[in-house]
């Protein structure tokens, strides 16, 4: 209970009778990414409008820097930074003027420092060279960078980032990726959505699952990992004959004859994982190979919702 950045209660918002959000709590600690994910609709941007004071929940408690969301809004507002799913980018400004914007709106930011702020940012960024040419003419992940920049112009110590890198290139999410890291290595605090199961497994603490109004999940990635059925330990044995007196003293072991392999489910805990190499000792059993999968965090979704997501997830392979 140390410094906790945001603290969500009981949290409830329905839409006419679409009930979105039933009842939702996590905490997250400051100075650390927290990731909810979930498909389309799951309420994602609903509970990064409601944390962010944008809309108003029908029950539940939010505290964000201390101070909750209904009746002190101005103080949640000033301490953080939101960047919203669909760029807030005014196309017809340049890069550098939609920053020059939002250090105006700031009135906390003298016009010096803002010049410099405006500065730092752009070329943080690597928007310098694109400062002065309109906002229409960038490519998408400019755009994201630039909307980026501009929630960070109050420098915010805790910030909402509402699916930062949809519809990203490998490389600007990468790109995407390190800044966030250096703004969490600053002392900031990240609410992220994502619907890229490898974005939260890269970067979170903490994740949470979103699905039909409940958090169905919530750890960090490996706890996730291993909670679910699938996680496995594989022993590759030399001969048929070893793999013949292995087999029999691991319960609910499935065999593969071919590929000469015992998988035998647990938790790939430290201490399980102990007792299946003593076992194997016990029996003067060697096996020539030995690894534990964990399922990645598809499986874990696909697991826990009883449905898969519905990005593409071709390039979350190994
Ligand atoms: N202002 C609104 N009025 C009515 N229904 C709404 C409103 N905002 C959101 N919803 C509904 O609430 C549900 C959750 O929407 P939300 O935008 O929070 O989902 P999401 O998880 O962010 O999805 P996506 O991944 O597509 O961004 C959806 O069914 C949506 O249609
Ligand atoms: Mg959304």
């Amino acid at each position: 209970m140390t410094n906790t950045a945001i603290a969500v209660s009981g949290l409830r918002k329905a839409f006419g009778d679409k009930v979105v959000l039933d009842g939702i709590d996590f905490d997250v600690s400051a100075g650390t990414i927290f990731s909810l994910l979930g498909p389309n609709g799951a309420g994602k941007t609903t509970t990064v409008n409601v944390l962010s004071t944008l809309i108003k929940a029908d029950g539940g408690t939010v505290r964000v820097a201390g101070h909750d969301v209904e009746s002190e809004a101005k103080a949640v507002r000033a301490a953080i930074g939101v960047t919203g799913q669909f760029a807030a980018v005014d196309e017809l400004l340049t890069g550098q003027e939609n920053l020059q914007l939002m250090v105006d709106l700031n009135r906390r930011i003298s016009s010096r420092d803002g010049a410099k702020i405006i500065a730092d940012l752009l070329e943080r960024f690597e928007l310098t060279e694109a400062a002065k040419k309109p906002a229409s003419t960038y490519s998408g992940g400019m755009r994201r960078k630039l909307d980026l920049a501009m929630t960070l112009v109050g420098n915010p110590r805790i910030i909402f980032l509402d699916e930062p890198t949809t519809g990203l290139d490998p490389r600007s999410r990468r790109t995407m990726w390190s800044i966030i890291r250096e703004l969490v290595a600053d002392g900031a605090t990240i609410f992220l959505t994502t619907q890229y199961l490898e974005e939260a497994d890269q970067l979170a603490d903490r994740v949470a699952v979103l699905d039909q109004g409940h958090l169905v999940a919530d750890g960090t990635p490996d706890q996730l990992k291993r909670e679910i059925p699938g996680t496995h330990v594989r022993f590759r044995f030399a001969t048929v004959t070893e793999l013949d007196t292995a087999a029999p003293l691991f319960a609910d072991a499935t065999r593969d004859d071919e590929a000469l392999t015992l998988r035998v489910p647990s938790d790939g805990g430290t201490r399980s994982v102990r007792a299946l190499l003593d076992r194997l000792d016990e029996y003067a059993l060697s096996a020539d190979e030995f690894s534990v999968h964990t399922p990645d965090l598809d499986d874990v979704f696909l697991a826990l919702t009883g449905h898969t997501t519905t990005t593409d997830t071709t390039e979350a392979g190994k």
